[in-house]
C-alpha cells in the first residue's frame, strides 16, 4: 500500500466530485450505503464514475491490463471459437458485453473476416458513454470498412439473437455485497463517512437468505469476511432471455465455489487497480482505481441452468487458448526472427503461464437447450 502511487492535482480534483457527490448519497441515507451502492458510485455514477468519467483506464497508460489489450493474440483465438458458433446456420449476430476500449470487437471482427466468417452483426452493450465513444473510435481506427456492422445498444436487444455473447471481464466489475460472519450470525458491510470527510467502514445486521445459506453450507467462521454479486443471477437469466440459439462465453478471474468460498479465503476478494498497482482498499482514490471482485462461476453455471441453458465448457484460459489453436497462430508466422514473432511469444507467456494469467482467468461457456456440438476450446 506504501507504494501506491500519489495522485496528481487533477486527478485529486477529479476524485472529489465523485467523493462529495457520495457524501451526499451517504447523509440522505441517514449515514451509511450499503458498500455494493458505494461500488456502483465509484464504478459508474454517470458523470464521475471510475467506467464512465473521462478517464484513461486501459492498457500501459492506465490502471491495469486485460487479456484483449495485452495482445491480438487473445482476439485472433477467439475467434476461432467464434467462427464455430457463427459457422452454424442463421449465426450471425455477436453481442459484447462491456467493450472496454473496444480492441476485442475490433480483433473479432479483423480475424472473423480473414476467416471468411464475419458476423452480419456486432452489438455492443456497454453501461459507459465515455467508453461507448472509446470503443467507437478504436474500431473506426482498426477496421473502418467493418463499423457500420457494429451497433450499440442502450439495453438488451429486443429481438432474441443467434450466435455469440462474449463478455470478458465484465461480471468481476459488476457492485458485490460484502459481508462478515460474527459469533451470532452476518453483518453487511456499509460505507460511512467521518469529519474528516473520508470514508470508513459500517457494518449491520445482514439478513440476505443466499449469503446465509452460503455460510451454512461452507461452516464458514467468526470473522471470515467474504463478497456475493446479487447482480449475477439477473444478468445470466438476461443473457438466457437474449439468446434465442447459440453460445455465450464468460470470461473473468474467479473460481468454483468451494475454492470461492474456502475457509482459508477468509479476507474475500475485493482488489483495487490504480496505475498498475493492486491493493485491496476499495474506500481510497474513489473515481480514480477500478474496484473489482472475484466471480463465482458455480453460482454463473447454477443460474444459467436456472434459466434454461446448459454449461458446455469450463476451463482455466491457457487451456481455452491452446486448444482454440493459440499456437498454431504462433507457428503460422512466417519470420520467427521477426520482432513481431518476438513480441507475440512474449504475449503469449502472459496469456497462457499459470503465475500470470493462464490459471486465474476462467472461460465458462453456456449454451442454448439445442447446442450438441464440442466447442473447440473445451475439446
Ligand atoms: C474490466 S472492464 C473490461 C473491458 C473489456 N471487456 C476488456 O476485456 O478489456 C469492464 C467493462 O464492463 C463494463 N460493464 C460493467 N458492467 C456492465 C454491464 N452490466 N453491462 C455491460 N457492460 C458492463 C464496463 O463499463 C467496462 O467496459
Amino acid at each position: 500500500m506504501s507504494q501506491l502511487p500519489e495522485p496528481t492535482a487533477p486527478e485529486q480534483a477529479y476524485s472529489q466530485q465523485l467523493k462529495q457527490i457520495i457524501i451526499q448519497k451517504i447523509q440522505q441515507a441517514g449515514g451509511a450505503i450499503p458498500f455494493a451502492e458505494f461500488m456502483q458510485l465509484a464504478l459508474y455514477e454517470p458523470q464521475w464514475g471510475y467506467y464512465t468519467g473521462n478517464k484513461h483506464k486501459f492498457g500501459a497508460q492506465g490502471d491495469f491490463i486485460t487479456a484483449p489489450e495485452l495482445s491480438p493474440l487473445f482476439a485472433q483465438t477467439l475467434a476461432r471459437q467464434c467462427q464455430q458458433v457463427l459457422q452454424k446456420a442463421k449465426h450471425d449476430t455477436i453481442l459484447e458485453f462491456g467493450a472496454g476500449s473496444g480492441i476485442l470487437a475490433a480483433g473479432l471482427l479483423e480475424s472473423l473476416e480473414q476467416l471468411g466468417c464475419l458476423p452480419a452483426q456486432y452489438l455492443i452493450l456497454e453501461v459507459s458513454a465515455d467508453l461507448q465513444q472509446f470503443q467507437r473510435e478504436t474500431i473506426g481506427q482498426k477496421v473502418p470498412h467493418l463499423l457500420e456492422r457494429v451497433t450499440w445498444l442502450q439495453a438488451l436487444p429486443e429481438q432474441p439473437i443467434k450466435g455469440m455473447v462474449v463478455a470478458n471481464e465484465v461480471l468481476d466489475a459488476m457492485p458485490v455485497t460484502k459481508f462478515q460472519v460474527i459469533q451470532n450470525g452476518i453483518e453487511s458491510f456499509y460505507v460511512a463517512v467521518d469529519e474528516n470527510e473520508q470514508f470508513i467502514w459500517q457494518t449491520k445486521n445482514c439478513n440476505d437468505s443466499e449469503i446465509a445459506t452460503l455460510v451454512e453450507k461452507y461452516q464458514l467462521g467468526d470473522g471470515y469476511e467474504s463478497e456475493y454479486n446479487p447482480q449475477l443471477k439477473p444478468w445470466v437469466q438476461a443473457i438466457a432471455g437474449c439468446l434465442d440459439s447459440g453460445v455465450a462465453l464468460l470470461i473473468d478471474y474467479g473460481f468454483l465455489q468451494d475454492t470461492y468460498y474456502h475457509p482459508q479465503r477468509s479476507m474475500g476478494t475485493i482488489m483495487c487497480h490504480y496505475k498498475h498497482h493492486a491493493h485491496p482498499d476499495p474506500l481510497m482514490y474513489v473515481g480514480l482505481q477500478d474496484i473489482t471482485a472475484h466471480v463465482n462461476f458455480s453460482a454463473v453455471g447454477d443460474s444459467a441452468i436456472e434459466s434454461g441453458l446448459q454449461v458446455v465448457g469450463y476451463s482455466n484460459q491457457a487451456q481455452f487458448l491452446m486448444q482454440c489453436g493459440l499456437l498454431d497462430i504462433m507457428e503460422s508466422i512466417e519470420d520467427k526472427q521477426s520482432k513481431d514473432y518476438f513480441n507475440y511469444s512474449q504475449q503469449a507467456k502472459v496469456l497462457l503461464m499459470p503465475q500470470e494469467m493462464g490459471e486465474m482467468f476462467k472461460i465458462m461457456a453456456l449454451a442454448t437447450a439445442e447446442w450438441d456440438m464440442p466447442l473447440l476450446g473445451f475439446r
